[in-house]
């Protein structure tokens, strides 16, 4: 069985997704679509966006990396370089009969594995706010757009923002 690789991530017009090792919009849709595409397969995140969140996602199998071999946290699988983090999200979508692997950030993640990344997830938050962690703009040469759906803000979402799917050309 294939397994393709997606990125799912929320960032401002500006690229920025996040500061001081936080989110910085409260938007309920999207926690909804990122709960939606992730639900029942493995997730690989870096050691700080495991730290943001503050404990392991339910329902889907956490891949965490970290170069610190004292990092041991429950609940989680933890893995020592992104090789690792891919092997054992790959090896845990074949156990579990899904077909796609997560990379949930941040943005060292999101660096390394945006060039072996199948598809993106993106919600694009129509927000230009200062920040310290960025995803670079998405390259038409790279990727093709194939669903865009843009939303204005509703009840519990601080901005209006767009849901947008990329897959590899
Ligand atoms: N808006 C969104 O969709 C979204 C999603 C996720 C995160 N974020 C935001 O992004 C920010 C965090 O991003 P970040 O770039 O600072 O951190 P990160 O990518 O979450 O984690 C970085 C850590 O991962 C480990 N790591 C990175 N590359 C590695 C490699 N090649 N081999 C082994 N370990 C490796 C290191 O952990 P050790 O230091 O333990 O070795 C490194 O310190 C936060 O502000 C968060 O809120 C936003």
């Amino acid at each position: 069985m294939t397994v393709t690789v997606a990125i799912v991530v929320a960032a401002a017009r500006n690229g920025v997704i996040g500061k001081d090792n936080k989110l910085l919009w409260r938007l309920k849709s999207d926690l909804r679509r990122f709960r939606s595409l992730t639900i029942g397969k493995p997730v690989v995140m870096g050691r700080k966006t495991f730290e943001s969140i503050g404990r392991p996602l339910p329902d889907r199998t956490s891949i965490v990396i970290s170069r610190n071999a004292a990092f041991k946290p429950d609940g989680v699988l933890v893995a020592r370089s992104i090789e690792e983090a891919m092997e054992r999200a790959a090896d845990v979508a074949a156990q579990t009969g899904v077909t796609e692997v997560m990379i949930a950030g941040g943005s060292e993640i999101y660096a390394v594995t945006l060039p072996r990344a199948d598809r993106i997830y993106l919600t694009e938050v129509d927000l230009e706010p200062a920040g310290d962690a960025f995803f670079p703009a998405v390259d038409p040469l790279q990727f093709r757009e194939v669903k865009r759906a843009s939303h204005p803000a509703g009840h519990d979402d601080e901005a209006a923002f767009s849901f947008i799917d990329y897959v590899r050309r």
